[in-house]
């Protein structure tokens, strides 16, 4: 499986294996409309594929980083120079953190160390009319909990996070690069309902919804409430009405939390079981609180 190099929140990368098993086999338009971080995309077979996500930022970086996809070299030695400018630690390198910090703070060091050089960075993508979205990227990679979060002016601020530019950042930028130049794919920044409405699917398409869920909390499920999900559902049924394949994933129970709109909807298609990082399908004796589900109109 080919994980998203923006490392994003709700990432569907752990439960890929299993959803592409769930998939329809033959896909000619692929149909993302909330991708995130892109971990679904990039693990279907497809003729081209269409990634949609409200969040204009994220879309933004997808474009920058995909504009790399002919030339991987270019990308990296810009994202070194972002690196080496604001002397930010780079495991992938060997530039790693001083002894000292390791020994002082050893579970905090990437922190303790680019703390400062993560602030000038941060100061100097806001303050700088014409984005550089490499640098937002950058700011990604080193931030706390890999997420994309902006005040009410609009400034980058997230804080500083433990971790640094790594193997696995660098395996994921390539995997990503080498993904975009083989494929063709197009962003878009709408919201769900009016990007799905635009297009033109067939019965060989295939809609993948990964929305907000209702009762788990994250920062893009603030836009997301009992209003939405009703919505969802209505817009699905008129996807199965117009025979084109969808396909749902939510969750039907977390944390002693139910999602009974959900739970009544999904009554009428296919619920399928995915087992998650809550669920402990072979333990018993762990107390399995979440219920992830995919829901399908189509049968496999
Ligand atoms: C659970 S994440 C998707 C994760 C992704 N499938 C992955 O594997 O990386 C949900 C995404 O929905 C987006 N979103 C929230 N409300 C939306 C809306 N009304 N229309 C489109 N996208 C929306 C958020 O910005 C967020 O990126």
């Amino acid at each position: 499986m080919i994980r998203s190099p923006f490392f994003y929140v709700g990432d569907k990368y752990k439960l890929m294996s299993q959803l592409v098993e769930l998939f329809p086999p033959n896909i000619k338009t692929y149909v993302g409309a909330f991708t995130g971080g892109g971990s679904d995309f990039l693990n279907v077979n497809a003729e081209r594929y269409l990634a949609n996500d409200i969040d204009k930022d994220l879309i933004r970086l997808h474009e920058e980083i995909s504009s790399y996809a002919d030339n991987g070299e270019a990308l990296f030695t810009r994202v070194y120079e972002i690196i080496d400018t604001y002397n930010l630690s780079c495991s992938f390198k060997g530039q790693t953190t001083p002894q000292s910090y390791k020994e002082k703070y050893p579970k905090t060091y990437f922190a303790k160390f680019n703390k400062e050089s993560y602030v000038r960075l941060r100061k100097g993508f806001n303050s700088d009319e014409s984005r550089d979205y490499l640098k937002l990227y950058i700011l990604l990679i080193y931030g706390f909990n890999r997420m994309l979060r902006f005040n009410r002016s609009g400034e980058f601020n997230l804080p500083v996070g433990n971790v640094d530019f790594n193997k696995n950042v660098v395996d994921a930028l390539n995997n990503y690069l080498s993904f975009m130049k083989e494929n063709e794919v197009s962003f878009s920044c709408n919201n769900y309902i009016d990007f799905i409405n635009k297009q033109e699917l067939g019965g060989d398409d295939f809609v993948y919804i990964d929305p907000p869920y209702l009762i788990s909390a994250s920062e893009y499920n603030k836009l997301w409430d009992n209003k939405q999900e009703v919505e969802l559902y209505e817009l699905l049924d008129e996807l199965n009405r117009k025979g084109i394949k969808f396909g749902l994933s939510n969750m039907l129970e977390h944390k002693g939390m139910k999602n009974s709109i959900l739970e009544k909807w999904s009554k009428k298609y296919k619920v399928h079981e995915i087992k998650s990082n809550y669920i402990s399908f072979n333990n018993n004796s762990i107390k399995t609180t979440s219920r992830e589900v995919y829901v399908t109109n189509y049968e496999q």
